[in-house]
């Protein structure tokens, strides 16, 4: 993995009042970006899964919050009640991931902390900076966690992966692609299963157009396969991202990923969790607590826009799932890898700060 990544950036921020976004919708087929210049082009972006990825949406909530600030007088307390209001609106966009708020409250507290200085000369650039701070302590997070995960992949380089947790769902290397891309930029013989992850196809559109670009060795398969192919004996490892991590370390990613976890646990594999700093909710005391998003029945009844079942079926669609943190054999943060027992250890590593 080099410092430089080689793919399509998922957001760059032009400036205060213009956000880019990549349309991860189009992916891998078009390359199209989205420029938002309004807080409502965000929500949608963000609702409708342009943008997508724990990390990466906190970002462009960030971004995103920041966008009509010209509009605003030069009026402490009225830059904060609006800066509160799209704020919430932004929380709202979706509710599983928990680096939304987590970026916006940032953003919120970074206005709170600085309230003497908010309409004064030089406001908006400040709230800009301390947004692009958000984005490089993502950047730096996402390198830690590869370098900290590099060993396990070495170890165990026959990798199954679920969903996209590579540089797309982030600002740039991923979560639980980073550890994998650092492995073999260090030479190790890795191969990546790439689970389809219906019904969005976050692993075949997103994961396997990533690994490629970094030529990384890979083979899809759709998600019934993953338990044949970990009997066969040909998977070392499972390696996953996360949306929410709650206090005793259960954990909400993609749905899907806790069949995956269970297939590992049978299978005697390790199951481990990339996840910055940010995904981690000490808040919330257990996945029980955790929201989990309901999508519209089309995404299901459907494949890329064409019909796959009969119109008016009726349709479950959760977006998420939780893993028990009895299946999870640890988490590979930027803090450093995290083992059981989590409530105890999680604890510990946010006192590190
Ligand atoms: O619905 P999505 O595509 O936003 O879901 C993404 C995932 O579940 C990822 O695995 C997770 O956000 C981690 S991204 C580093």
């Amino acid at each position: 993995m080099s410092r430089e990544p080689t793919l399509p950036t998922s957001l760059t921020p032009v400036s205060q009042s213009h956000l880019r976004l990549l349309d991860q919708r189009l992916l891998p087929t078009s390359e199209v970006y989205l420029d938002c210049k309004k807080v409502a082009d965000v929500i949608v972006a963000i609702q409708q899964l342009s943008v997508r990825g724990a990390p990466a949406i906190g970002l462009a909530a960030a971004f995103g919050l920041l966008l009509e600030m010209d509009d605003y007088p030069d009026d402490a307390g009225i830059i904060r009640e609006r800066l509160t209001a799209e704020g919430q609106a932004l929380i709202s966009a979706r509710p599983t991931a928990v680096n939304l708020s987590w970026a916006v409250n940032a953003m919120l507290s970074f206005a709170a902390s600085h309230a003497a200085n908010l309409g004064a000369p030089g406001w908006r650039d400040r709230l800009f900076g301390a947004a692009l701070e958000l984005l490089e302590a993502d950047r730096s997070a996402c390198w830690r966690i590869g370098e900290i995960g590099a060993d396990l992949v070495r170890t165990h380089p026959r990798v199954l992966t679920h969903c996209n947790a590579g540089s797309l769902a982030v600002s740039a290397y991923g979560t639980a692609l980073a550890p994998i891309y650092r492995a073999h930029s260090l030479g190790a013989p890795v191969s990546v299963w790439v689970d389809e992850t219906r019904p969005l196809l976050q692993g075949s559109r997103l994961t396997a157009f990533e690994l490629m670009a970094h030529q990384v060795p890979c083979q899809l398969i759709t998600d019934n396969m993953a338990a044949h192919v970990m009997a066969s004996g040909a998977v070392d490892m499972v390696l996953v991202g996360a949306d929410r991590v709650a206090a005793n370390g259960d954990t909400a990613n993609k749905i899907g990923t806790l069949g995956v976890a269970v297939l590992a646990k049978h299978y005697g594999l390790p199951f481990y969790v990339a996840c910055p700093w940010s995904t981690i909710d000490l808040e919330t005391t257990s996945g029980a607590d955790i929201v989990i998003e309901t999508r519209d029945a089309e995404e299901v009844r459907t494949i890329q826009g064409v019909a796959s079942a009969p119109d008016s079926v009726p349709v479950y669609n959760p977006a998420f799932d939780v893993t028990d943190a009895a299946l999870i054999s640890g988490f590979i943060t930027e803090r450093g890898l995290i083992k059981a027992p989590f409530f105890e250890t999680l604890r510990e590593a946010s006192q590190l700060d």
